[in-house]
């Protein structure tokens, strides 16, 4: 084989060519603007275009307060400027509020459908929960003409044709009917392709939100189904009892072809994720939407209530704040006022990322979804973290 090598004579040439350019350079260099180069988001199209269609945060106006049931209301929220963030249904909008001292995130489903977002609509639904701290705030105190202040919409609780089978049945409880209408929505919308099986449980039939909006959609379109299951009483038209395996596989596909999506409050999945196991479905077939991490976690966990000292270093600052086993650590950092980066509040996103530097923590294996790396070099995810004792964090 011939090796090609470059003559003696021309790599002379190059080095003369450039020693010779170099009075010019310096030239250009002297004369060039001080300006600031413009950020490729106002440079390309493409990024003008991404980030009008997913602004980083966004400012809403109340626009509707409808009272669905007993503590439970739907808020229609409009861009201040016209344009709301594109979004997949299933996805969540996180809220940033401020109630007193404390500044919290708090991530809400969206329930209306992605091409209300074209319109610069969302709507959101808001449960009032025992101890919950942000839920009843909004309640009392959201009114028509509010302003919020949310995130772009984030959250993969969404439907992936190359994951999930064709037919999915959905299981809701409580506020987690939310997700499903905006998927039932979004069928009707043709936005999104698959068949919906809804299996919808709650107490009575009062406490049953959004049932028109769905009974409409199901009569209008064979690619949803809604069927209401009521824990409480006998009624003609329901089902009755929990969601359980029997009901599953009465409305699924027989030939078990079909994903589960669920979405719901702590105590339904603890019940239902051992009647899903007999179901047999592969694991890729199973999505739990995760709805935050409460003290019901650590109660498993037989953490107590004892009181801890969390010393929160930040930027080289340090300071001591309160903290309790069976809150998290990004409760007490709430608590305190101080503010990192939250999204979904479930340890699914990453973005309350923190350093451990100190001490003892609990993470349910459940929301535990921290690379292997962070797990090895001490990082955990603050939103899922309780303290075993004293603790000592790096935040930011
Ligand atoms: S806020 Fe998403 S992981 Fe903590």
């Amino acid at each position: 084989m011939k090796i090609k090598t470059t003559p003696l004579s021309s790599g002379i040439k190059d080095f003369t060519n450039t020693v010779l350019s170099l009075p010019a350079r310096f030239g250009d260099v002297a004369k060039a603007s001080d300006k600031q180069a413009p950020a490729p988001t106002e440079l390309f199209q493409v990024n003008k275009v991404a980030a009008s269609l997913h602004p980083k945060t966004q400012t809403l106006v109340v626009e509707k307060v409808e009272i669905l049931t007993d503590d439970f209301k739907c808020y229609t929220l409009k861009a201040k400027d016209g344009k709301a963030a594109y979004f997949r249904a299933g996805q969540y909008l996180s809220f940033q509020i401020i109630i007193g001292n404390s500044v919290c995130t708090r991530a809400y489903s969206i329930a209306s459908s992605p091409k209300d977002a074209l319109n610069g609509i969302y709507k959101i639904a808001v449960k009032r929960v025992d101890d919950g701290f942000v839920s009843g705030w909004i309640l009392d105190n959201w009114k028509e003409g509010c302003i919020a202040s949310a995130y772009a919409p984030e959250g993969t609780f969404v439907y992936e044709p190359l994951r999930d089978a064709k037919t999915v049945v959905g299981i809701a409880g409580g506020s987690g009917i939310t997700p499903f209408l905006s998927l039932a929505k979004a069928i009707d919308e043709r936005t999104e392709n698959l068949n919906l099986i809804l299996l919808y449980g709650a107490r009575t039939e009062k406490d049953l939100a959004f049932k028109d909006e769905l009974d409409t959609i199901a009569a209008a379109n064979g690619s949803f189904k809604v069927v209401y299951v009521l824990s409480e009483g006998k009624q003609k038209g329901y089902e009755h009892g929990f969601i359980g395996a029997d009901l599953i596989k009465k409305y699924a596909p027989e030939n078990g072809d079909y994903s589960i999506f669920a979405c719901g409050p702590e105590a339904m999945y603890a019940f239902l994720r051992k009647e899903v196991e007999v179901l047999g479905l592969r694991r890729k077939f199973v999505r739990f939407e995760m709805q935050g991490v409460s003290k019901m976690t650590a109660k498993k966990a037989g953490l107590t209530d004892e009181t801890c000292k969390v010393t929160v270093i930040d930027r080289g600052e340090k300071c001591v704040i309160d903290g309790k086993c069976d809150e998290t650590v990004l409760t007490a950092l709430e608590k305190a006022g101080i503010a990192i980066p939250v999204r979904c509040r479930s340890g699914e996103c990453g973005f309350c990322r923190s350093k451990l530097v100190s001490g003892e923590v609990y993470i349910d294996d459940s929301s535990d979804y921290r690379r292997i790396a962070d797990a090895q070099f001490g990082y955990i995810h603050p939103c899922c973290t309780f303290p075993k004792g004293d603790i000592s964090i790096k935040i930011n």
